[in-house]
């Protein structure tokens, strides 16, 4: 698409196009001309993409804070499914993950050695000690939000809880990373080695995610990585940051039942964060808060 001067901008600013993204779109092409990887226009959200967005995030925040006041022991996985489930209906909102690529449940719920997309149940119940990751993801008005947190059930041992600690602070080395016109894999580098430096891996066969008008769009947010690599990152850009941090090997396996739920392969426990983040003019934004 070849936009005049004074045609209005792509973006639906309602300005002229000169007066709009022209020297965006001039620096985005340098850059792909010295060859550095640049995001398609398709990954650049409008401001009225970025406030559907942002309002989804909302109401999925709440849902959030909701399982955060009714999360405790005893408690199953299924129970929450169905507070999330009914709160969500109740917003005039849509729980994302129900029948995703079949998907049955409204949120993910993983415990201990269970990495990501444990799907609730009424069979298991929440103890004494248990670390859960409870990973939500809400549609409001077509606009996609997704954001997970993680509980500790009772008194944890200190191993357990110097992981969660840890692993949320990955979370926010990887947000620190996020600069407009700086590099993608500069996140996960800065993840990478704070993961390591206590001693645990970074699971690589799972990342963050282009978000917004789908549940998953490019790009791809590998959480390990070397610093100067990977996609250019600009103004306008959703996506999630959400590391899974292992006690131990970052080997994964899948189960082969449910076809969903990832374990750590040696059994050791495994924690995640995740936020979804709007690359700004001038720095990056939680949307997810
Ligand atoms: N929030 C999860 C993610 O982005 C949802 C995965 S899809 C599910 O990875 F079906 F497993 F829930
Ligand atoms: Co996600």
């Amino acid at each position: 698409m070849n936009l005049n001067r004074n045609d209005l901008c792509w973006c639906g600013s309602g300005s002229k196009y000169k007066k709009c993204h022209i020297d965006f779109d001039d620096k985005l092409d340098s850059l792909k001309s010295q060859g550095y990887l640049v995001p398609p226009r398709e990954l650049i959200k409008t401001k009225e993409q970025i406030e559907g967005i942002r309002k989804s995030a909302k109401i999925n925040n709440s849902v959030l804070d909701l399982v955060a006041e009714n999360i405790k022991e005893g408690m199953s996985t299924d129970e929450i499914d169905k507070l999330v489930h009914d709160y969500t209906l109740s917003c005039g909102a849509i729980p994302a993950t129900l029948n995703f690529q079949g998907y049955p449940k409204s949120l993910c719920t993983s415990i201990n050695d269970e990495v990501c997309h444990g799907i609730p149940h009424k069979d298991i119940i929440l103890k004494n000690g248990d670390i859960i990751n409870i990973d939500v993801s809400t549609i409001f008005n077509g606009y996609y939000s997704d954001a997970s947190r993680m509980f500790i059930i009772g008194e944890a041992r200190d191993n357990a809880k110097r992981l969660v600690e840890v692993s949320k602070e990955c979370l926010y080395k990887g947000i620190e990373a996020v600069k407009p016109w700086g590099h993608l894999d500069h996140i996960g580098a800065s993840i990478q080695e704070h993961a390591e430096k206590h001693g645990y891996s970074v699971v690589r066969d799972f990342g963050g995610h282009g978000i917004g008008l789908e549940f998953h769009e490019g790009p791809f947010v590998p959480h390990y990585g070397n610093y100067g690599e990977g996609m250019i990152l600009v103004p306008g850009m959703v996506f999630t940051i959400e590391p899974m941090i292992n006690e131990g090997s970052y080997e994964i396996v899948i189960d082969q039942d449910d076809k969903w739920t990832v374990f750590t392969e040696d059994g050791s426990l495994s924690s995640q964060w995740e936020h979804m983040l709007l690359v700004t003019e001038d720095g990056v934004e939680i949307l997810s808060k």
